[in-house]
């Protein structure tokens, strides 16, 4: 399995299907166990994580460290973090749907390879792009969907918090659901000093 990963990590690093590879600093192949039972697919690298070379290190990562905290979650035991494009789209513009086609089977081998229980789609984009563009996250948020034969929860993303702090209500009782099924599917003794 790690092998499987290491092979697709090193395809994903030279990967130039799309023009994206043009203007990035990094691919970001995305973090955390490739064990791990729970799978966050988020939109895009920004500049933090273009520069760096990891997902999810801007002010979004660090709000997204503080949820996951709460869970009793890390990112080096209990998730995998990727994102639905792996090069930074300029001017952080949301991926087109091309974009989102080419790089989608590499996220697809992802999840197939480290084969979560449980997939966190972080907001509006990762969530069109994975169950289709007619959905909505202001709809669909906090609502168990089945995708991949795996259960997958849409929440709002991390920027979104920031702009909206009153949206932080909503998106703590969603993350309350995933910590309870993570309980139900994944380890019963799972410690959270929040939930
Ligand atoms: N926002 C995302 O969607 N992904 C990242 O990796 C960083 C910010
Ligand atoms: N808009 C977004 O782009 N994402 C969210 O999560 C909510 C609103």
């Amino acid at each position: 399995m790690d092998i499987e990963i290491n092979l697709l990590k090193k395809e994903i690093l030279q990967c130039s299907k799309c023009h994206l590879a043009a203007s990035r600093n990094h691919v970001i192949f995305g973090e955390g166990n490739t064990n791990a039972q729970i799978f966050i697919i988020g939109e895009a690298p920004g500049r933090d994580e273009d520069l760096q070379g990891r997902p999810f290190v801007g002010k979004s990562g660090q709000l997204l460290d503080k949820i996951l905290d709460a869970c009793g979650f890390t990112r080096n035991e209990h998730v995998f973090i990727s994102n639905i494009v792996k090069c930074r789209p300029p001017d952080n513009r949301i991926p087109t749907p091309q974009e989102a086609a080419t790089c989608m089977p590499w996220l697809l081998k992802q999840i197939d390879l480290i084969n979560p229980k449980i997939l966190i789609l972080l907001g509006a984009t990762a969530l069109k792009y994975m169950a289709g563009a007619d959905r909505k996250i202001t709809r669909e948020r906090g609502n168990w969907l089945s995708l991949q034969n795996r259960l997958a929860m849409p929440v709002y993303h991390p920027a979104a918090l920031l702009r909206d702090p009153s949206l932080k209500r909503d998106t703590w009782e969603d993350f309350k659901k995933i910590v309870f099924k993570y309980r139900d599917l994944v380890n019963p003794e799972h410690y959270s000093a929040h939930v």
